[in-house]
C-alpha cells in the first residue's frame, strides 16, 4: 500500500509541527483542513465527575483532577495497603502508591522472582517488603495482584485473614467465576476493582510521564457504605487518570475477550493469515513484513489511535481507501462468528478454566516460554526483526 503510505507520510508531515506544539483541540482543527470537522463531545462536569455521550450512550466517568494529592494522602491516612504479588500490575501500582506518599508495603514469596525484584525496587524486607501473610495481617486494605491462578490456589489461606479489611482486586476473574476459582468472598467485606486497562508498565511509565493511564473501576460488595469512594481514590492513588465506572462481570468479560481477540490474539492470527498469502504467492518476506505488520503499527495504527478510523482513512489514496471500505464488511462477516464463539467461551467459563489448569501447572513458564520461542522463530517475526533494524532510529549514526 505504498501509494497509501505516502498519502500518510505527507499528510503526516503537514500536520506534524502543529501536533506537537499545541493541544489535541488544535491537532483536530488543523486536520479539519483534511477532513470535515466534527461535532464536540458532550460532556457536563460536576467537579471531577463528567457525564460523557459515549456515541449516543451517557457514562459517569471520574477523574483524578477531583483528588489531589493532600486530598489521597489524608483520605488514605489511618490504611496500610498490603499489596499482594509484585509483577507486572504489582510493580506499577506499588511504585506509584509509593510515590504518592501512601502506606503501601508489599506481599510476596521470599526468595521467589517477585521478592528480588521488589528489592531491586527499593522495597525493604522488614520495613515494607513482607511474606504474603505478615503484609495480609499488617494491611487494612489488601490489594490482591498475584496471578489470576495464583489468587485460586493461595484462597484458602488468604481467606480467613480478611476479617475488617477491604478486598481489592485488578481483574474480575476470581470473584465472578468463583465455582471454578472457589473464590467464595466473606460477606461482611467491601470488595473494589480498579482495573488498569494497559499493563503494570504503562501504569508505571505514563504516572513518570505526569499523566494517567484509563483504569475500570466496579464495586462487588459494600458493606460500609465507602467501597465506590474507596475504589475511586484507589483508582486515583495507583495512576490513573480517567475512571470508567462497570461491574465486576461485565469488566472480566470484555477483559477475556479483547485479549484473546483484537487485541492480541485476534490480530496475531489475521497479521499470520495475510503473510502466509502473500509468502505463499510469491512475495519476499520483507514485502510481506511490511505490507502486513510494519505499515500498520509504524504508520497507520497509531493514526487510529490518535484520530480515529475515518481520519485514517481520509489520510490514504482513494485506492486505498476503496478496498478498504469494500473489504471490511467481508471481513466482519468471517470474523464475527468467531467472536460470538468467544464470547460464549467467556461467558461459560472455558476460557477461565482453561487458563486455570494451565497457569496452575509448576512448570506454566517453561511452557509459556517454549511457545513463545516458536513465535520468536516465525519466519514473520523473525523478518519484523530484521525490518526493525532498519528502522532510522535503531541504526548507527
Ligand atoms: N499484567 C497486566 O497487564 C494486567 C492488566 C490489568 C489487570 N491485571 C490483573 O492484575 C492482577 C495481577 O496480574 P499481573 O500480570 O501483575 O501478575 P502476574 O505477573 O500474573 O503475577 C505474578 C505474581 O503472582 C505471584 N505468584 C504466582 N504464583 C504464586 C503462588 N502460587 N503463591 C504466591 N505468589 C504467587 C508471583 O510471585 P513469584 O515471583 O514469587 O512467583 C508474582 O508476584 C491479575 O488479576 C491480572 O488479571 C493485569
Amino acid at each position: 500500500m505504498a501509494a497509501a503510505s505516502r498519502t500518510v507520510s505527507r499528510a503526516l508531515r503537514s500536520l506534524a509541527p502543529v501536533v506537537q506544539k499545541r493541544t489535541l483541540v488544535a491537532a483536530s482543527a488543523a486536520r479539519a483542513t483534511i477532513v470535515a470537522p466534527r461535532v464536540a463531545v458532550a460532556q457536563t462536569q460536576t467537579r471531577g465527575i463528567k457525564t460523557i455521550d459515549f456515541a449516543g450512550t451517557k457514562e459517569v466517568v471520574y477523574e483524578r483532577s477531583d483528588w489531589p494529592l493532600e486530598k489521597l494522602q489524608d483520605y488514605f491516612k489511618n490504611d496500610t495497603l498490603a499489596l499482594i504479588g509484585y509483577g507486572s500490575q504489582g510493580h506499577g501500582q506499588g511504585l506509584n502508591l509509593r510515590d504518592n506518599g501512601m502506606n503501601v508495603i508489599v506481599g510476596v514469596r521470599k526468595n521467589g522472582a517477585s521478592w528480588n525484584e521488589a528489592i531491586q525496587d527499593g522495597w525493604v524486607p522488614g520495613k515494607n517488603l513482607f511474606e504474603v501473610d505478615e503484609a495480609i495481617s499488617k494491611g487494612t486494605i489488601v490489594m490482591n495482584l498475584l496471578s489470576d491462578a495464583a489468587q485460586s490456589e493461595t484462597w484458602p489461606a488468604i481467606k480467613p485473614q480478611l476479617k475488617g479489611k477491604t478486598l481489592y482486586f485488578s481483574h474480575g476473574f476470581s470473584p465472578v467465576f468463583k465455582e471454578l476459582t472457589k473464590v467464595d468472598i466473606p460477606a461482611d467485606i467491601d470488595v473494589i476493582l480498579v482495573a488498569p486497562k494497559g499493563s503494570g508498565r504503562t501504569v508505571r511509565s505514563l504516572f513518570k510521564a505526569g499523566k494517567g493511564i484509563n483504569s475500570s473501576i466496579a464495586v462487588w460488595q459494600d458493606v460500609t457504605g465507602k467501597a465506590k469512594e474507596k475504589a475511586i481514590a484507589l483508582g486515583v492513588a495507583v495512576g490513573s487518570g480517567y475512571l470508567y465506572e462497570t461491574t465486576f462481570q461485565k469488566e472480566v468479560y470484555s477483559d477475556l475477550m479483547g485479549e484473546r481477540g483484537s487485541l492480541m490474539g485476534g490480530i496475531h492470527g489475521m497479521f499470520l493469515a495475510q503473510y502466509e498469502v502473500l509468502r505463499e504467492r510469491g512475495h519476499t518476506p520483507s514485502e510481506a513484513f511490511n505490507e502486513t505488520v510494519e505499515e500498520a503499527t509504524q504508520s497507520l495504527y497509531p493514526l487510529i489511535g490518535s484520530y480515529g478510523m475515518d481520519w485514517m482513512y481520509a489520510a490514504c489514496s482513494t485506492t486505498a481507501r476503496r478496498g478498504a471500505l469494500d473489504w471490511t464488511n467481508k471481513f466482519k462477516d468471517a470474523i464475527k462468528p468467531v467472536m460470538n464463539d468467544l464470547y460464549t467461551s467467556v461467558e461459560n467459563g472455558s476460557e477461565t478454566q482453561r487458563s486455570l489448569d494451565y497457569n496452575s501447572a509448576p512448570d506454566y513458564r517453561a511452557k509459556y516460554e517454549a511457545e513463545l520461542e516458536e513465535v520468536r522463530n516465525m519466519e514473520i517475526w523473525r523478518a519484523g526483526k530484521a525490518v526493525r533494524s532498519l528502522r532510522p532510529e535503531n541504526q548507527e549514526k
